[in-house]
């Protein structure tokens, strides 16, 4: 089993190490944790679809730690540019046309590739020391709720990962937003860490197609994905049926007036901030699902800001 090492300069380097040496490292984002090989070494990222049993039909991100290393794996289109210098380093995910670096497994065999670069320092100094870009998708078994603690790598994939970097609580706490630059207009592929609000402010009179697809767009969009093995439901209060003897678990964003009828709470943010929701979002799901309740009902959040992204990952774990 791959020790947790706290994220300092000597485990940086050591991790480094294994990535150039085609092994597989798990390290913080800014958004969940991912499991990452280097993105030139064709074996190595095959270990990653075997660790997490995904499918190669789905693609995965190349974390670069500049913008000029995203143009060594993608053709950067000019309208990327005002993104690149709001939301880089940050949780803006961009797929354009690929280069020729960037092997077909990376990619799932598609013409184009998704870049992104990740603002948590040790994911930064990981990049820069290993000197390469690094695949990686969230360090979670396929389908399950994504990792936002070194500890909940551990548990799952700890015996497939060659050492897992811990660098706290991911900040953000749901994964990157996906932008494709490769449509025309481009189309929001997922929303995620920054809010659809502010890309649109961003991009002005580009014409944007924010939509979020509920059919998948590109192989590995799942309509189930993020899920707990407990059942989740999507309920507010009026529609909510719990039955005699039946334990359930409720996820909430501000506290229940009813607490006692539940099984299990998880409130997600006493003051209702949104932000502070993502942050706690897949901590709360594991713990509820640790559980052994029958069922979560989960409450639905504003779509606005982060309760988009909220609600989408709510929807699949539902679905
Ligand atoms: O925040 C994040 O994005 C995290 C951290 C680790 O960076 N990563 C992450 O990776 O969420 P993953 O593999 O769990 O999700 C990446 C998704 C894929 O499922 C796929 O839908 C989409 O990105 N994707 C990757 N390459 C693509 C491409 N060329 N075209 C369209 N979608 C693509
Ligand atoms: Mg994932």
């Amino acid at each position: 089993m791959a020790g947790i090492r706290i994220a300092d300069v000597k485990s940086i380097q050591e991790a480094a190490r294994i990535i150039r040496d085609g092994g597989l490292v798990s390290f913080p984002t800014e958004t969940v944790y991912g499991l990452g090989a280097d993105a030139g070494n064709p074996l190595a990222v095959a270990r990653i679809f075997e660790a997490k049993a995904r499918p190669r039909i789905d693609p995965l991100i190349v974390h670069v730690a500049d913008a000029d290393s995203a143009r060594r794996y993608g053709n950067i289109p000019e309208i990327a540019q005002p993104l690149i210098e709001k939301f880089w380093p940050g949780p803006l995910t961009l797929v354009v046309e690929k280069t020729a670096l960037v092997p077909p497994i990376v990619t799932a065999g598609l013409e184009t590739v998704a870049i992104r670069m990740p603002s948590h320092p040790a994911a930064l100094a990981l990049i820069r020391t290993a000197g390469c870009g690094i695949a990686a998708p969230s360090a979670n078994p396929f389908g399950y709720v994504s990792p936002t603690t070194a500890q909940h790598v551990a548990e799952q994939l700890g015996d497939k990962a060659d050492m897992i970097l811990d660098g706290g609580s991911c900040e953000v706490g749901v994964e990157s937003t996906i932008l494709s630059l490769a449509d025309s207009p481009p189309r929001i592929l997922r929303a995620g860490g920054v809010p659809i609000e502010e890309l649109s402010e961003t991009l002005g009179s580009i014409r944007v197609s924010l939509e979020i697809p509920e059919r998948p767009q590109v192989p590995g969009q799942l309509r189930r994905h993020y899920a707990t093995r407990t059942r989740l439901e999507i309920l507010d209060l009026e529609a909510e049926n719990i039955r005699e003897g039946e334990r359930t678990g409720l996820l909430a964003l501000t506290p229940p007036e009813d607490p006692g009828k539940y099984a299990a709470v998880e409130v997600l943010s006493r003051s209702g901030s949104l932000r502070e929701a993502a942050a706690n979002l897949f901590s709360a799901l594991r713990r509820l699902d640790a559980r052994s309740l029958d069922r979560i009902i989960a409450r639905p959040v504003p779509e606005r800001d982060l309760g988009i992204a909220i609600m989408d990952r709510l929807r699949r774990c539902s679905a």
